[in-house]
């Protein structure tokens, strides 16, 4: 399986809006000259218009439980696959779930053909998640070292590892990485691919850093 790279636009300046798609029209043009796997995660606003700019997977930062009908302000999984969006990431650190409701949130991503990321703070939690559910993808994110300078390949390696055992299904990483030398690691340390936002949204020269991080 090949690397998987994983674009957290949250709703940075840079990655909403206009920008949302030269963003993601850019991770296209890395994912044709790298043959690398990017996913784009760009805000619930400019989901659609992302949509029908690229045609690399498009993923929603959060879906909700519910089924469409009589709910204000939900994100129903019927919808995004109505709108031919690809996947979910489930349970962000910046949008957490208690566990019942990421059970049912995969449920509902699996019943309507979505993919479905889930994040977990620590392994205490993927271990959790797992006991109750099948995701496609475990992202292991320690809130702490999200939009730092310290990557978490080097503030964590060993639970990287242990991440990695106690994965059922594959594991991604994420928090802090900028460089290819963060992905190296943690690939070596068990990881199927990786997630990233500021390291490419907020860098000087983001093609720059997402090319170089596509390591293969
Ligand atoms: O979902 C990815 C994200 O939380 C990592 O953020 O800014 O540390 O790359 P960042």
């Amino acid at each position: 399986m090949k690397p998987l790279i994983v674009v957290n636009f949250k709703v940075y300046t840079e990655s909403t809006g206009k920008n949302a798609v030269s963003l993601a029209q850019m991770c296209e043009k890395v994912h044709r000259e790298k043959k690398a796997d990017i996913i784009v995660v760009p805000s619930l606003l400019d989901l659609q218009h992302v949509r029908s700019h690229v045609k690399i997977p498009v993923f929603s930062q959060h879906v909700d439980i519910q089924d469409q009908g009589a709910f204000t302000g939900h994100i129903p999984a019927a919808l995004l696959h109505e709108h031919k969006l690809d996947g979910s990431l489930i349970n962000h650190s910046e949008h957490p779930l208690p566990l019942q409701q990421i059970v049912l949130a995969v449920q509902q991503a699996k019943k309507h053909k979505l993919k479905a990321i889930v994040c977990a703070p620590t392994i205490t939690m993927i271990r959790e998640i797992l006991l109750h559910c099948k995701p496609d993808y475990i992202a292991y994110e320690p809130p702490e070292l999200i939009g730092g300078n310290i990557s978490i390949t080097d503030a964590e390696p060993d639970l990287i590892e242990e991440a990695a055992e106690a994965c059922t299904v594959p594991l991604l990483c994420g928090a802090g990485i900028k460089k290819s030398s963060d992905v190296k690691k943690a690939l070596e340390l068990g990881c199927a691919g990786i997630l990233v936002a500021s390291g490419v949204i907020k860098a000087s020269n983001p093609e720059k850093v997402l090319r170089e991080l596509c390591v293969w």
